[in-house]
């Protein structure tokens, strides 16, 4: 068998995926190029391959969305090669029924069992959000990228939100606050244990991420501007001890809130340049390319985690760079196997170019 050094998607099949009837993309190890005019398909494809790899649409979370107009049923097939084995990963997304998904023919029971099966980056212009918006955007990110090589974290992501909603029912079930104080200690229990495995997760990969971050970003923007991620939450240390006993001296708050106020689910990871928080004080430029270092970053702690570089998926991101920034991109990403979008492509580089012209 062929020795890969990376993981790559050799092919992908679409049937009835969004704007496809039937297409067979085959792709190279290194660099591909889907070029196309707008609305041709391009991000379709990133998006399917992405849906092969994570179970899950960046764009949508309605999975019904990318059955073609018209058509009842859509499939998906990616043929991925490992370092050490094959691995086909096949999606059957049905009008009237939850989607399913086989990995060699073995049907999944749950969408969980598909991590780690595969791994890719995602980047588009749109995860500018990933730096500009809100603290659950950034939970986001942290939740997906430790997910890929961390299952347990994906189950305990799981168990914490069921165990939060139940929490918060209860805070909501009555109008006299006696009647809840013994029922829920239960809860908080339960909370505060999950969310101090989840923190110690959190913490590491943040401080794991930050120093790759801060090396794509110098790379990519060629200038001397220190890039830090820190990771941002209500307790530092000890944190189930000090969870639990804010939640029981503030049930009085919690209880007239309605919700919990405190915990995993309220964090955040901040992100510096030079010391000066770029959420707020960075140019749209340095967000960009902020966002686009934490994700390259990424491809390292993988690389760390399973010994593998994942595929980079990479959308439209040309267009918001300048011709030396591309060809830096383009250096930075030669290690894995790089899928990317765009409309026109003036780089002398060697690459399997594919045309995308919308059929019909
Ligand atoms: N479920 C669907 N059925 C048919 N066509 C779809 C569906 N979802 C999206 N499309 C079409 O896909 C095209 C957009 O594809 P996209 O990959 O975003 O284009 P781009 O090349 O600009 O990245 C649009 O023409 C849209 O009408
Ligand atoms: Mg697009």
């Amino acid at each position: 068998m062929w020795y890969h050094i990376n993981m790559v998607i050799k092919s992908l099949k679409l049937v009835n995926y969004r704007s496809y009837k039937e297409k067979i993309f085959n792709f190279s190890d290194k660099l591909n190029i889907l070029v196309g005019k707008n609305a041709q398909g391009k991000t379709n494809v990133l998006e399917a391959i992405f849906y092969a790899v994570i179970g899950r649409s960046f764009k949508t979370s309605k999975e019904k969305e990318v059955i073609k107009w018209g058509q009842e049923k859509a499939y998906v097939c990616g043929e991925f090669q490992k370092k050490y084995r094959e691995e086909k990963i096949e999606l059957f997304f049905d009008k009237n029924k939850k989607k399913s998904i086989k990995v060699d023919d073995i049907s999944l029971h749950k969408i969980g069992e598909l991590l780690g099966t595969t791994n890719a980056v995602f980047f588009s212009p749109d995860e500018l959000k990933l730096v500009k918006e809100s603290p659950e955007e950034r939970r986001r990110f942290i939740n997906i990228d430790i997910s890929q090589t961390n299952k347990r974290y994906f189950y305990m992501i799981g168990r914490y939100e069921k165990v939060l909603a139940n929490r918060n029912k209860l805070l909501k079930s009555t109008t006299d606050l006696s009647v809840i104080r013994d029922t829920i200690d239960i809860w908080d229990r339960a909370l505060t244990e999950l969310a101090e495995k989840i923190f110690i997760e959190r913490k590491k990969f943040i401080e794991e991420l930050s120093p790759y971050a801060k090396l794509a970003h110098q790379y990519i923007s060629g200038g001397s501007e220190e890039l830090q991620l820190v990771y941002n939450s209500s307790f530092n240390e000890n944190y189930k001890e000090k969870m639990i006993k804010y939640l029981s001296k503030n049930l009085e708050k919690d209880f007239k809130l309605g919700y919990t106020s405190v915990g995993i689910h309220r964090d955040d990871i901040d992100i510096y340049l030079n010391g000066i928080e770029v959420k707020n004080y960075g140019s749209q430029g340095q967000q960009r390319t902020v966002a686009l270092s934490m994700k390259l970053a990424e491809l390292e702690i993988i690389k760390n985690r399973i010994g593998e570089y994942p595929i980079l998926l990479l959308d439209d991101v040309f267009s918001e760079l300048d011709s030396s920034r591309r060809q830096k991109l383009l250096n930075f990403t030669s290690k894995t196997q790089t899928i990317i979008t765009c409309t026109d492509f003036d780089l002398n580089i060697d690459a399997n170019i594919i045309k995308i012209v919308k059929e019909d």
